[in-house]
């Protein structure tokens, strides 16, 4: 099977790239292809995939917030051009998405049954996505899922790991509660769903609920390392310029009804995926 990957050299495009590397990969980086341009459509076409995983996006809540253009046309026209060339191959398309497609004001967890209210620009942008892939495809995985971290690339867990080596004082919100989940988690998860033909919609995330202070508290805890240097932030002293939901926990419910949900508590996940950095 050729296995397609936009956003190849990110966080999460790696471990897709690892977790399906027994299949032909074609893993496109953003040098390889600008997804907010139209070509898209022919460029992976003529690439010919069985399967497309589509992670490519701009994942900065703040700097979608400051630059709405561009994150229009990556994560909902970039989005569009993938879907519609899935729907010419008729392949499926394995969509990365989010928890920030919901408001935060729900005060249990969100399943894939709840409707979507996104507050922010990356929400929103990344729930066009959601509806370009559902518009356009008829085989398709919307994938939502949160704060997700490994050992390897660009995330929460190796930003918080450098900065308690490096003894650097890091900030973090104490007030906007949501899931998490470790990345080998997710993409062994969307391998045994891409497996199967039950199309749609999925939450993936470990269980348990954190705050972003909270997880790095918990870092520094399993690690050894003083707590000191991890300061909160608080609903007064938040400057960033988008808004968070309050509250975005998301319940795998589909995998549950399905007896799929295996996902980890997300402490477990935490320390194996810290014992394989140390
Ligand atoms: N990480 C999380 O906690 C998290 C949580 C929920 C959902 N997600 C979703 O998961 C997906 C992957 O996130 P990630 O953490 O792996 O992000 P990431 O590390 O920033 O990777 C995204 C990749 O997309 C590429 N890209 C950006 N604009 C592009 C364009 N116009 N054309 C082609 N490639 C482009 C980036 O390349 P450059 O860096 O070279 O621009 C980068 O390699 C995203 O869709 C995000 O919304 C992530």
């Amino acid at each position: 099977m050729k296995v397609l990957i936009t956003g190849a050299q990110g966080f999460l495009g790696q471990y897709f790239v690892k977790a399906f590397e027994e299949e032909e990969i074609i893993p496109l980086s953003h040098k390889d292809i600008n997804i907010e341009e139209k070509e898209t459509i022919e460029k992976i076409i003529s690439l010919k995939p069985d399967l497309i995983i589509h992670p490519a996006a701009i994942r900065s809540p703040d700097l979608c917030e400051e630059n709405p253009d561009e994150a229009w046309k990556t994560n909902a026209l970039g989005t569009k051009h993938i879907a519609i060339a899935c729907s010419i191959l008729d392949i499926p398309l394995i969509y990365i998405s989010t928890d920030y497609v919901f408001s935060g004001e729900k005060n249990s967890p969100y399943t894939e049954f709840d409707p979507p209210n996104p507050i922010n620009v990356y929400g929103r942008t990344k729930l066009a996505g959601e509806i370009f892939t559902k518009e356009f495809c008829r085989k398709y995985f919307i994938i939502r899922t949160s704060y997700v971290f490994g050992e390897y690339g660009n995330n929460a867990l190796t930003q918080i790991y450098n900065g308690l080596k490096e003894g650097k004082e890091m900030y973090f919100t104490n007030y906007h509660y949501a899931s998490c989940t470790y990345a080998g988690d997710l993409v062994r998860k969307v391998k045994e769903l891409s497996k199967t033909k039950l199309y749609g919609t999925y939450h993936i995330v470990n269980k348990g609920v954190i705050t972003r202070y909270d997880f790095a508290c918990k870092v520094a805890e399993f690690l050894g390392f003083s707590k000191e240097k991890i300061i909160k932030i608080t609903p007064e002293t938040y400057k960033a310029p988008a808004k968070r939901p309050l509250y975005s926990v998301l319940e795998n419910y589909i995998l549950k009804l399905y007896n799929m949900d295996d996902l980890p508590y997300y402490e477990e996940s935490l320390k194996k995926s810290l014992s394989n950095i140390l």
